[in-house]
């Protein structure tokens, strides 16, 4: 059954055609049937017609032509021809009825017999099987009828028998009567058979019977059918053909993909992974070597020889700081991405928070000459944060910007809580600027702007992407707007659900 139902799903040509097949067959199947039934009674009907009128006219001309006839002084004999002013009896009307019958072009052929033929009437009796039947056949069935379709060479036929029964004026004469074959009827008796022959027609016998030319625009109209039909099958074919040579190409596409996709995603992981084990495996040596040089450029254990020495300390001292800050911001990214940071949230005062890291930077800006302005409106506020990570995104902010602006520029940092409850707060230079494609460049890891911004300014590239990502995972937004020449503003939204400002403030 299932391997049936996969055969017509995975070919649903065959399937359409075997349906078409067996659904033309059952209306043809069901069409001769109700054709074959339709024959059958109305030839039965018109058998049953012949007899009835037979009787009829046999009946009146019993009870009303015979008595008045004979008053008249009128013979009634069965060879009347012969006889002057004579007329036949029933039966010889009735048998002379018959081959009028009989002689007619639509084929109908009637008999009058029985059992007990007189003895001139040599073929009175049954001439063949269905006739010998209808005798006894007439006597067990209560409408005294009998039915049968013979098939014959040119067509079936049906045949169809009534019983004729004696009335009173039939026995009267029969049981008289000194040449009857039988003397003691009764009324009701079944004296013999009267049978009507109808040929069955076939449907095209009839069509054609009918209207010749109905006929052949018929069968033109079939052929024509079927020709349009096998077109169409054709035409479905190569469309079916076509639409799943698409589907299996689709198919084939899209596991490639999923494949590369797959492949993409654990190289990614891998890289992340990696990352994190290296800047873990670089930090152990890293702090062994700030360690000692801080000891020997603090001259812990005595004084050195040579300053030189003490100077070349300390170079390699800040030079390691920085070299540790650049594998923290990288093993950072690698948590971030592979999704193994976690946030440590804590109560920050943002105000303390900005004042800390305009303590941190405001050497290096001096140094460039650079004026920074600290804006905060009243209600400040405090945000529930990773302190570690707001860090960095201040840090980083403010020293891109101090990285970006030329000598005698301005940053401004700004702090509110919007309208919406959210804290908004912003790092602005008057710096070099971005163009607006290079800002999502400058948003991607490992990814700088132009190679001579990257000589002149140094860093990592880490910087930015390392602010969205600490932003993104508190749930806040991060917004750039930049142009060259004018400067930079850095705005980082937090969700009001992280902010909240304290009752003396509002006070
Ligand atoms: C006047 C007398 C007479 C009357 C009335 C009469 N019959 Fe007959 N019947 C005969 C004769 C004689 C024959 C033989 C006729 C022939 O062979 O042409 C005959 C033949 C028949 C036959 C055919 C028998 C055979 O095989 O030869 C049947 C059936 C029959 N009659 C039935 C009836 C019935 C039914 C009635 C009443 C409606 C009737 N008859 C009225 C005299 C009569």
């Amino acid at each position: 059954m299932q391997s049936i139902i996969r055969l017509l799903v995975e070919r649903p040509l065959c399937s359409l055609a075997i349906y078409a097949v067996v659904g033309a067959g059952l209306v043809l199947f069901q069409a001769n049937r109700v054709a074959s039934d339709i024959r059958y009674s109305t030839a039965l009907e018109a058998a049953k017609s012949y007899s009835a009128a037979v009787s009829a006219i046999r009946s009146y001309y019993s009870s009303n032509v015979v008595p008045r006839a004979r008053e008249a002084g009128a013979t009634i004999i069965h060879d009347y021809h012969e006889h002057e002013g004579a007329i036949p009896l029933p039966a010889t009307l009735t048998i002379e009825l018959g081959e009028q019958i009989s002689q007619r072009s639509d084929g109908a052929q009637f008999r009058l017999y029985s059992n007990y033929p007189y003895p001139w009437r040599s073929d009175g009796g049954p001439r063949d099987a269905f006739e010998s039947e209808a005798l006894t056949a007439v006597e067990s069935d209560s409408a005294g009828e009998y039915v049968k379709v013979e098939a014959r060479e040119g067509g079936a036929i049906l045949r169809y028998a009534q019983a004729v029964r004696m009335g009173p004026t039939c026995i009267a004469c029969h049981n008289s009567r000194a040449d009857s074959p039988k003397n003691d009827w009764k009324l009701g008796d079944i004296r013999g058979v009267q049978s009507v022959k109808i040929p069955l027609l076939s449907l095209a016998a009839i069509a054609m019977a009918k209207n010749p030319s109905d006929f052949a625009f018929m069968i033109a109209g079939v052929l024509g059918g079927l020709l349009i039909f096998g077109f169409l099958l054709k035409k479905l074919q190569s469309m079916f053909k076509e639409e799943r040579e698409l589907l299996v190409a689709a198919e084939q596409r899209n596991h490639e993909l999923a494949k590369a996709k797959a492949a993409a995603e654990a190289a990614s992981h891998a890289k992340s992974k990696f990352l994190a084990n290296m800047s873990h495996e670089l930090r152990t040596p890293l702090n062994a070597i700030l360690g000692f040089s801080e000891m020997i450029g603090g001259e812990g254990f005595g004084p050195i020889g040579n300053p030189k020495y003490k100077g070349y300390a300390q170079d390699i001292n800040s030079s390691g700081r920085h070299l540790l800050e650049i594998i923290n911001d990288i093993l950072d990214l690698a948590k971030i991405e592979s999704g193994s940071f976690e946030l440590n949230p804590e109560n920050v005062d943002i105000e303390t928070l900005i004042g800390e890291s305009l303590n941190i930077v405001r050497e290096q800006a001096e140094a460039k000459n650079l004026g920074v302005d600290f804006k905060t409106s009243p209600a400040t506020a405090q945000i529930r944060a990773d302190k570690r990570a707001l860090r960095q995104i201040l840090l980083n902010l403010l020293s891109n910007a101090i990285k970006f602006t030329q000598p005698g520029g301005r940053i401004l940092i700004t702090a509110h809580v919007d309208a919406a409850g959210r804290t908004v707060f912003a790092v602005e230079d008057t710096g070099i600027g971005m163009e607006p494609e290079h800002i999502p460049i400058a948003m991607t890891p490992f990814e700088q702007i132009g190679s001579v911004l990257n000589r002149s300014c140094g860093g990592t590239g880490l910087g930015l992407p390392l602010v969205l990502s600490f932003t993104e995972l508190h749930g806040g937004k991060l917004d750039i707007v930049s142009e060259p020449g004018i400067g930079t503003t850095v705005t980082i939204l937090f969700p009001a659900s992280r902010t909240f400002v304290p009752a003396q403030r509002i006070a």
